[in-house]
């Protein structure tokens, strides 16, 4: 039986590449997104993945936007953390709003998403999560004491949920990519982003389907010795 999969901010950007990923590897894929309906029923038309529409970083919409993608589809025993935003900023200027939204949806979403589904696979003794931090996690960015913030705290939640699901057939891992092409660093003004990617010593952005991919292998049935882990995918821009 195909596994189902739960793909966040899966509509776009690096989670419509994991989205599709996923279901050409045989998953049965529901695509969450937030916001952008024409984006998300294009998205639902082109690849036939089903989409459901939550804000990851509400606590009780998490609970029954899973409730809702569990009666569609089945039991969820594949999360993949990939919704994220950004409010750059130097500190200077970054309100507590800034920070609140980066960090409500890029890290407490992550727990709003696990919460939800760890029940179920603790009873089913099977659990494949990836979150996707960032490697301005790792490394820190000039403009992103959210982000970076927000990214690191999901290595460090990797972590420590891997231990607590290790014996238990769950793995938890992250994926921490460098600079991609989509629309969020295309959001990155252009003589800021010549110098970033001037820095990357494969020489370009890097692209979602290289995300994905990564998510296909850490998600597989046979990746269970696999868990606690950050694959950094950066071009060679951070080695960590
Ligand atoms: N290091 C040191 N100084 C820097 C700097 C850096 N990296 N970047 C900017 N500065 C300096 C500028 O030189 C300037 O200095 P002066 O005032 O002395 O001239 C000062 O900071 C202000 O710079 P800006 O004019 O750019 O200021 P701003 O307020 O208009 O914008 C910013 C600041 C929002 C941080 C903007 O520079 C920016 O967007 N930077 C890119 C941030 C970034 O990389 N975001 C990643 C988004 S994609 C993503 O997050 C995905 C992922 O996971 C990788």
């Amino acid at each position: 039986m195909a596994r189902v999969a739960v793909v966040t901010g899966g509509t776009r950007g690096i989670g419509e590449a994991i989205s599709v990923g996923l279901k050409n590897a045989g998953y049965k894929v529901a695509a969450n997104y937030a916001g952008n309906d024409e984006r998300a029923k294009a998205f639902a038309d082109k690849t036939g993945i089903a989409v459901f529409k939550w804000d990851v970083s509400d606590f009780e919409a998490c609970k029954s936007g899973m409730d809702k993608v569990v009666a569609a589809l089945g039991p969820v025993e594949v999360i993949v953390n990939n919704a994220g935003i950004t409010r750059d900023g130097t500190m200077k200027k970054m309100n507590r709003d800034a920070w609140d939204a980066v960090l409500d949806t890029n890290l407490g979403g992550c727990y709003n998403m696990c919460k939800a589904a760890w029940d179920g696979m603790l009873e089913r003794g099977f659990g494949r999560i990836v979150n996707i931090g960032s490697i301005n996690g790792q490394a820190g960015q000039y403009g992103q004491v959210n982000y970076a913030a927000a990214k690191s705290g999901i290595h460090g939640f990797t972590k420590a949920l891997a231990q607590e699901g290790a014996a238990k057939g769950i793995t938890v891992n992250a994926i921490a990519p460098g600079y991609i092409d989509t629309d969020m660093v295309a959001a990155v003004p252009a003589n800021v982003l010549e110098k970033i990617v001037a820095r990357i010593p494969v020489g370009r952005l890097g692209k979602a389907e290289e995300i994905a991919r990564a998510v296909a292998f850490l998600v597989a049935d046979d990746a269970g010795f696999i868990t606690g882990s950050t694959l950094s995918i950066n071009g060679g821009q951070h080695m960590y």
